[in-house]
């Protein structure tokens, strides 16, 4: 069976488990940074990890901070256990990123960051958001801060400027299903030296280095990984997750979207062995983007355009983390698909605005509702 999605490792990575690796975490930030044009670039044991602490290291408390509700939940949960409150804003169907409209008049005196997503590695027009946050900090008289979230979208560009490039900071994740893996693992990025300093410092007074135990862990999973993910054991994988709770401490329990919550060791320092393995990522990553593009382009061509089946954009620098289509009927189509030994996605199934652990805020995001009931993700990552 052909599975939703396909992390990019083999030997290289495998060789990189066994290593001694030390250091491995301080070159993965350089290599990182020199990567995605940062001055920058600090590391954190998760994506959600990473927009947390830069909240609290930035001293930003008791604010409401604006993001997309149609992103994932961890992102939300990051905003509101650093004692902040989420302001969700709609998206645009055509390229699923937030309502810029949306966010200008969301903007007021309580405002104190932004968080904006490049969904699906569609690129946010930067150049209109980043004029936003400059009127608006002169109207209200303080900082707001400008946090990119590039998870979905490693190396895409607006208008031939890398994302994340600009702006106060640039958050990337890097579990099994990004663009490039670390195991697990987050990054921030800066443009300012200042600022990447105060970061790191605020890590490293409050992280602590991980224990052998989880190292070992680490390493287990990304083995199963390996075998989980191959298309001629794949078919048993997808039978486990779907009919069986087997699986489930491994997938859903690091993603308990409903509950505000993180993972128990989310204030852990990334390990060696992950920064090793990103390492040995980050040398495939040209040859993964353009694996993406070729994809979405085919699929864009070949695709059949049955009625009700709305496609995505191909979009100038978009680096497709998903190839997204809304359907009519969700589950005949995935249940199509299946029969036919292919395995969709149904990325993003929720919007954040109305999950229930966030329904105290009444917040009213139709088209990310319409939208979470209607997509299917095709692999852009198998060859
Ligand atoms: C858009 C987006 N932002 C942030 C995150 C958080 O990353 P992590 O799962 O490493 O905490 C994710 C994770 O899946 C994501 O998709």
């Amino acid at each position: 069976m052909i599975p939703r999605f396909k992390p990019d490792i083999g030997w290289a990575e495998f060789k990189a488990l066994f290593c001694l690796n030390r250091g491995a975490v301080e070159k993965f930030e350089k290599e990182f940074a020199q990567t995605f044009q940062a001055v920058d670039a600090v590391a954190f044991p998760y994506g959600r990890s990473a927009q947390w602490a830069f909240l609290n290291a930035v001293g930003v408390k008791g604010s409401e901070i604006i993001m997309p509700a149609y992103t994932c939940s961890v992102v939300a949960h990051a905003v509101s256990l650093s004692d902040n409150t989420p302001r969700f804003i709609d998206i645009n169907l055509d390229d699923y990123n937030m309502n810029l409209d949306e966010v200008e008049a969301a903007i007021n005196k309580n405002t104190r960051a932004i968080i904006a997503t490049h969904t699906f590695g569609y690129p946010q027009d930067l150049d209109r958001l980043e004029a936003m946050v400059q009127r608006a900090e002169a109207r209200h008289g303080h900082k707001i801060w400008l946090m990119q979230d590039c998870c979905h979208a490693f190396g895409a560009e607006w208008k031939g400027r890398m994302i994340g490039t600009s702006g106060d900071v640039a958050v990337y994740a890097f579990n099994i299903s990004k663009v490039i893996t670390s195991i697990f693992g987050g990054m921030l990025t800066f443009q300012d030296q200042a600022l990447a300093n105060k970061v790191r410092a605020w890590r490293d007074a409050h992280y602590k280095p991980a224990n052998w135990l989880k190292a070992i862990q680490r390493r287990l999973y990304l083995l199963a990984v390996y075998v989980a993910f191959n298309e001629k054991i794949y078919g048993l994988t997808w039978w486990l997750q779907e009919k069986t709770p087997l699986l489930n401490r491994f997938t859903k329990a690091y993603h308990l979207d409903d509950q505000i919550h993180f993972p128990p060791d989310y204030l852990d320092k990334m390990l060696d062995v992950e920064a090793a393995v990103g390492l040995k990522q980050l040398k495939k990553y040209p040859r993964i983007i353009q694996c993406r593009r070729d994809k979405a382009r085919y699929y864009d061509q070949n695709l059949p355009r049955h009625e009700g089946w709305v496609f995505p954009p191909i979009v100038e620098g978009a680096t497709y983390s998903h190839y997204t289509v809304r359907v009519p009927d969700r589950a005949e189509v995935i249940q199509d698909y299946a029969k036919k030994g292919v395995h969709l996605g149904e990325l993003i199934q929720y919007s954040i605005a109305d999950l229930e652990c966030y329904s105290k805020l009444n917040s009213s995001c139709p088209l990310a509702h319409e939208t979470c009931l209607s997509t299917v993700n095709f692999s852009v990552t198998v060859k």
